[in-house]
């Protein structure tokens, strides 16, 4: 099939590059000329394991190009897929601007048989205002499907190749079949391809992360009150996750979660129950403890400290949102950088892949050490904000040796009690007793 993906982002690049992959002519389009321009010559600008080596296999193999050209895009494409971001806006709802403005682009441009589909995370009633903006343009009725994307950040090929499911919301049979076949290669160990009409498919994917990021906030809250109890969230993780109505899954506690889609989506759910007269009571409170995780670092530090940050210095390991990924946004890691640096603290940093995007925001306001082990040259403290592999296991007695004092922080609790206390740390983490 020819399909042209206009954006190409962490989703257009990755939806981009798989649908090459299982053989189709794609084009990706992007209005950012010099992501264009070096991601034809094979270079990616985003860290997402194994993208860089499938993106120069499928331009090598002459199905996968990359463009500013709208129009020349989208002229042949029998589908166009719109995955543009859909940041938050002022006011909390979702910004569709640069959806807009596509929608209006390509109009002109569509091949009469054309099925345009949403990948982006859009407000439920978007496809319908796609659909009669682009009868106007065109004069015609027009395919418009809704394609939600569920993949993860860092494991993004992967959930892409082997989708849990795939959720389509189509306004013609037609439109189901073409894309039941463009899935096929992905679905061939009976992964569920699941159809439904547009309003509920773009509904699905808000209800699918509100509950996860409630999921967060909840272990978050019981784990702060298992601090204050004497309890150990770890062992109470084990003591529920068993029981098959509960699970283990995303109940972990931590600093918060971040990245460019749960914050601004649990948000944008928010604005929408508001603006249709439905209290989102779970989904505000959702939010307000995300909020106030992203500072339980910053407390527990300042506890430890006596209040008097000024002429520390503070390592800190990991700054992505997540490991496996360098994207920053709305990460845990800059709420403590502000908070910090606010205090007079000399902060060294390490993450294997997100300094170039910390390095962006900061300049020279924080050091930046390419070995973990660096970062802690001096440190008063280490604090560690996301669970790379690289920090599971480091190396203890050059940790001590080079530390001021052997104080870690851990958010995300990736360290036995027990055996931090007899390494000689002092030792904080989440929802668990310091030691
Ligand atoms: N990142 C994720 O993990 C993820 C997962 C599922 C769904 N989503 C959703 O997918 C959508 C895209 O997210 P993303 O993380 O890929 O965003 P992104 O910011 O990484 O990429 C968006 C791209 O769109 C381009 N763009 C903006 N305006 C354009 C225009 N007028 N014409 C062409 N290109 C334009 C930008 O230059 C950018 O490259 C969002 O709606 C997001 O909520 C994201």
């Amino acid at each position: 099939m020819k399909i042209a993906i206009v954006g190409t982002g962490y989703v257009g690049l990755v939806t981009g590059t798989c649908f090459a992959d299982s053989g189709n002519e794609v084009t990706c389009v992007d209005i950012d000329a010099e992501k264009v321009a070096a991601l034809s010559r094979g270079v990616v600008p985003i860290y997402e394991p194994g993208l860089e080596e499938m993106v120069a296999y499928n331009l090598s193999a002459q199905r996968l190009v990359f463009s500013t050209d709208l129009a020349e895009a989208v002229k042949p494409a029998e589908i166009v897929y719109l995955a543009v971001g859909t940041p938050q806006g002022e006011d909390g709802s979702a910004d569709l601007s640069a959806l807009w403005s596509v929608v209006e682009e390509l109009a002109p441009y569509l091949r009469e048989d054309a099925i345009v589909v949403t990948k982006s995370t859009v407000p439920v009633g978007t496809n319908a205002r796609i659909f009669s903006q682009l009868k106007e343009l065109t004069g015609r009725d027009c395919d418009v499907a809704s394609n939600p994307e569920f993949l993860k950040e860092g494991a993004a090929i992967d959930d892409f190749e082997k989708p849990d499911r795939v959720v389509v919301g189509v306004r013609s049979q037609r439109a189901a079949d073409v894309l039941r076949q463009l899935y096929e290669p992905f679905l061939r160990t009976e992964r569920p391809f699941l159809v439904m009409t547009p309003e509920s498919a773009e509904m699905t994917k808000y209800v699918a992360n509100a509950l996860l990021s409630t999921k967060i906030s909840f272990i978050n809250e019981m784990a702060n009150l298992c601090e204050r109890m004497g309890s150990d969230i770890n062992d109470v993780r084990r003591g529920i996750g068993h029981d098959k109505r509960i699970g283990f899954a995303f109940l972990f506690p931590g600093v918060g979660y971040g990245g460019s889609c749960f914050p601004k989506d649990v948000r944008a759910l928010v604005a929408m129950a508001e603006e249709h007269g439905v209290e989102p009571r779970m989904l505000r409170a959702v939010d307000e403890v995300n909020e106030r995780q992203k500072d339980v670092m910053s407390d527990k530090v300042k506890k430890h400290f006596g209040g008097d940050l000024a002429g520390k210095t503070i390592a800190i390991w990991g700054l992505a949102f997540k490991p496996r990924t360098d994207d920053i946004r709305e990460a845990p890691a800059l709420v403590l950088i502000d908070y910090l640096l606010r205090q007079g603290v000399q902060v060294q940093v390490h993450d294997p892949e997100a300094m170039p995007n910390v390095r962006a925001l900061y300049g020279d306001k924080i050091q930046y050490c390419d070995r973990r082990m660096q970062a802690l040259r001096d440190a008063d403290a280490l604090v560690i904000m996301s669970e790379w592999k690289d920090y599971h296991r480091p190396n203890w007695e050059e940790m001590r040796q080079l530390m001021r004092s052997p104080t870690v922080f851990d958010g995300r609790n990736l360290y036995d009690l027990r055996r931090m206390l007899d390494r000689g740390f002092r030792y904080y983490s989440i929802g668990r007793p310091a030691v």
